[in-house]
């Protein structure tokens, strides 16, 4: 199993109460799967995000990636691993607003500590495949929010991660853009990735073929809709 989460909770204390973001959660999920993640606002998804791509530490409770306890990793073990293993794209694209297109992609390249022309090849060949060639040079500003967020994709992805993570990726983004997003989501799952993501949007979440539910920090359903469709597709070819 590439990621799991056995038993795991996040708890936030304000003033006397705890407030369990994440209780007693059990996940996990292989290697090429695209998993989408609903549930009302406040119930946990985005903790679950950050506990899972090791931004933040569970309150109890384990998290292994490759069979791997990431919990009994150090701050600078874990940001080692997060850049190297793991990709981001945020609802907010948060990418540097006075750095170029390229240069916000080959960011995670410099701590990785690979070399200027390499970074410079990689990072233009990953713009490419997101469609902005022509816009290496542009900053954050000027560029639109969907040609943002595809930056954001780019550099989720120039390390090669084990997994990417997606907050509501299209949440800030028009129909139009919001679509592209889903296009590239959806090609980087044919090609093989790993896609955990967070959305709101029912179009969206059908992008992926397992979609879990949040309530009260709760996992309420996990179903796969992929292994469905297969299922009654056989079904269909035996009659
Ligand atoms: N840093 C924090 N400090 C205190 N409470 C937090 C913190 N982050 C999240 N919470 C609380 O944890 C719960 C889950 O939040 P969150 O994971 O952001 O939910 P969602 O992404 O589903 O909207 C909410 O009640 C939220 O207020
Ligand atoms: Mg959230």
């Amino acid at each position: 199993m590439l990621l799991q989460l056995e038993n795991v909770s996040k708890h936030y204390h304000l003033g006397d109460t705890v407030i369990r973001a994440l209780d007693q959660v059990n996940f996990f999920v292989a290697a090429g799967e695209f998993v989408a993640i609903m549930g009302a606002s406040g119930s946990g998804k985005s903790t679950f995000l950050q506990v899972a791509s090791m931004l933040a530490t569970p309150t109890h409770g384990k998290v292994l990636l490759n069979g791997k306890d990431v919990t009994t990793y150090n701050e600078v073990e874990r940001a080692r691993l997060r850049n190297k293993e793991i990709g981001f794209i945020f609802q907010q694209f948060n990418l540097l607003a006075r750095t170029s297109a390229l240069d916000n992609v080959s960011l995670p390249l410099i701590y990785a500590k690979v070399s200027d022309s390499e970074r410079r090849k990689r990072s233009e060949e990953m713009l490419k495949k997101v469609g902005l060639g022509d816009r290496m040079n542009n900053t954050p500003a000027q560029l639109s929010g969907g040609q943002q967020q595809r930056v954001a994709v780019a550099r989720a992805l120039i390390n090669d991660p084990l997994i990417v993570f997606a907050d509501e990726p299209t949440g800030n983004l028009d129909t139009k853009s919001g679509d592209d997003i889903k296009e590239l989501l959806t090609n980087l799952h044919k090609e093989g990735r790993t896609i955990i993501m967070v959305t709101h949007e029912e179009d969206v979440a059908k992008i992926a073929q397992r979609l879990v539910v949040f309530r009260d920090g709760k996992i309420v359903s996990d179903q796969s809709h992929g292994t469905k469709k297969q299922r009654s597709s056989r079904k269909n070819n035996k009659s």
